[in-house]
């Protein structure tokens, strides 16, 4: 876990959160976004896709369940927002789907048993008092793949 965690002030600098770890993926790795409605997930995923260089809009995959982007790495991006997607998920062949590109999951604590285990897992928190505008980051590597590339981010974003 990132320790403390990143704290943004506002869209755009969660945005900017996602860029870095952007810069930091690889094909075959899988994101985990995880925290309340609202809390900025689809917004986190918008950086991520900028720092690949997908120049198309992100949104929340709301009609399709899965989207994909064309970057410098093939995005796909899957909002589990219902559980009763869980399944249609299973369906869809999430191995193949995600081959060689960067999967990101929202809402993946949902559907965390048929995800690959070793993953980034990105939680966002919104304070409960405060400004509005204050998300609490904390990303955490599950397993080998991102333990050492998980310090980078938080080192990357100070130096800033
Ligand atoms: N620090 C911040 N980080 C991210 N979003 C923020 C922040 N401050 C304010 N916001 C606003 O909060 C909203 C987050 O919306 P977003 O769609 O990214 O959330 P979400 O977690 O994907 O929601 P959902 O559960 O509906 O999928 C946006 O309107 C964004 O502008
Ligand atoms: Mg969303």
């Amino acid at each position: 876990v990132t320790d403390p965690d990143i704290r943004t002030a506002g869209a755009d600098e969660t945005r900017a959160v996602g860029r870095v770890v952007a810069e930091l993926c690889e094909p075959g790795d899988v994101v985990v976004v995880s925290g309340d409605l609202g809390a900025g997930k689809t917004t986190f995923v918008q950086g991520l896709a900028a720092g690949l260089g997908v120049d198309e809009p992100v949104v929340s995959p709301t009609f399709t369940l899965a989207r994909e982007y064309h970057g410098a790495l093939r995005l796909v991006h899957v909002d589990v927002y219902r559980l009763d997607r869980v399944q249609e998920l299973l369906h869809l062949g999430l191995d193949d789907l995600a081959a060689e590109a960067v999967l990101v999951v929202e809402w993946g604590d949902v559907v965390a048993d048929h995800l690959p285990a070793d993953h980034l897992a990105v939680r966002l928190a919104a304070p409960s008092a405060g400004d509005p505008d204050q998300r609490a980051v904390a990303l955490h590597a599950t397993g080998p793949a991102w333990a050492d590339r998980v310090g980078r981010v938080a080192a990357a974003l100070t130096r800033r």
